[in-house]
């Protein structure tokens, strides 16, 4: 295979990985109807409040949101901080400490700008962005003008990045560090010990700790731990960390595009700011709407008993095989295709001889330290669909592998 060239352009930056798939698979006939395992799009049922509620909002639709969003959806999100990380119950101011976003994405990306105006004359800043990642963090580092410095997050070190491995002159002039747990694509979590390292590093190079959590709901039987409550069992603060969290996942309305971030109160502040100006504000009914999503569990556990339903199947047909292994949090599996001509070329025979489409770990990745893109030899599989789908797709893939 011909090795990856350097990134150098804002268009390499934030090539989509579902364009790139889209291009490769393009000519390809597939020799089954399709079935799309590509995307991290869940398919549970939409909440039943969801409707109801959104009907008897929807004149709001004719006003202008309030960027800093309704008091009640903020003091929905602290209650439900505080119930899913009970040291944080009480703790989270929801006036000065939490802001609506329009999903996590956007959030994650404009994020960027208050950080870099946090050490402007900083003259050559970077972001720290694990790989592989989710591609938001890049094109945020590109739209700042900041470098994008890529941690390798291989198996060695539990598909995370090794924070005990960085150097002092980097740090100094690190902006933001990324920091996805659950992860994508890998499902890796990070833990007390290495949220705490990257939390001392954040306040002692004061640069922001961005937690991207928005698989935190999606585990199989544990509860992954939070970047904030773990900030705040450090000197009792959230400062130089923030959580960015999302609806998509947890109650499956990836289309509702609701989510928060929440932490670092003057960073809040800062980035509230700039928010005012510069970024969306969410609707009102879906306001409404989130702010009840965030109050009821029920529907989330019944979106995590899916993905348990589509675990059990993928332990019953893929163990053994393809380095399986049921991730700790997220819906994704990352299949080793090192035996199969690598990620690209598994994606494409799968697509041609089964119509299943999965994506090639190359594209969530860049090329690493040792000059190999630590994706090649992986695709990502999303187990979004009911168990039904989800047998016959991976039963077509084990058929067509082997
Ligand atoms: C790691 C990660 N972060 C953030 C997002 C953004 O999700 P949303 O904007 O729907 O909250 C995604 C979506 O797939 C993701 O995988």
């Amino acid at each position: 295979m011909a090795p990856e060239a350097p990134l150098t352009s804002l268009d390499d930056l934030v090539a989509s990985p579902f364009a790139r798939l889209t291009a490769l698979l393009a000519e390809i006939p597939p020799a089954a109807p399709p079935l799309d395992l590509s995307l991290g799009e869940p398919h549970a049922a939409i909440p039943a409040f969801l409707g109801p509620m959104l009907l008897a909002h929807v004149t709001e639709f004719g006003r202008y949101p309030p960027i800093r969003g309704i008091a009640p959806l903020r003091q929905a999100i602290a209650e439900w901080m505080g119930r899913r990380y009970p040291t944080l119950r009480g703790q989270v101011d929801p006036e000065a400490q939490v802001l609506p976003l329009n999903g996590s994405r956007e959030g994650l990306f404009s994020a960027i700008f208050p950080a870099r105006a946090r050490k402007a004359s900083n003259s050559a800043p970077a972001v720290l962005i694990p790989n592989p990642f989710y591609q938001a963090y890049a094109a945020a580092a590109a739209a700042a003008g900041a470098e994008p410095v890529f941690l390798d997050a291989p198996e060695s070190t539990g598909y995370l990045p090794d924070l005990g491995a960085l150097d002092e002159g980097l740090l100094a002039r690190t902006i933001a560090l990324y920091l996805c747990s659950p992860s994508n694509p890998q499902g890796a979590l990070a833990d007390r010990a290495l949220l705490a390292r990257a939390i001392a590093l954040a306040r002692r190079y004061d640069f922001l700790l961005f937690a991207d959590e928005c698989y935190s709901e999606i585990y199989v039987d544990t509860p992954p731990p939070g970047a904030l409550e773990t900030a705040f069992g450090h000197g009792e603060s959230l400062a130089n960390v923030v959580a960015f969290q999302s609806l998509s996942k947890r109650s499956g309305l990836p289309g509702l595009r609701s989510g928060f971030v929440a932490g670092d109160a003057s960073f809040i502040a800062a980035f509230g700011r700039f928010r005012n100006v510069a970024c969306p504000q969410v609707p009102l009914p879906i306001q409404h709407v989130s702010a009840a999503a965030w109050a009821d569990e029920e529907h989330v556990e019944q979106g995590r008993a899916l993905y348990r339903r589509n675990f059990a199947v993928a332990d019953g047909l893929l163990k053994g095989r393809f380095g399986y292994r049921r991730p700790a949090g997220s819906f994704f599996l990352w299949l080793d295709m090192a035996g199969f001509g690598g990620g690209e070329a598994a994606a494409k025979t799968l697509w041609k001889a089964c119509g299943v489409r999965v994506l090639p770990g190359t594209y969530l990745a860049r090329l690493g330290a040792d000059g190999r893109n630590p994706g090649e030899n992986h695709v990502r599989v999303a187990l979004v669909h009911d168990a039904h789908t989800t047998h016959e797709a991976l039963a077509r893939l084990v058929a067509t592998l082997g």
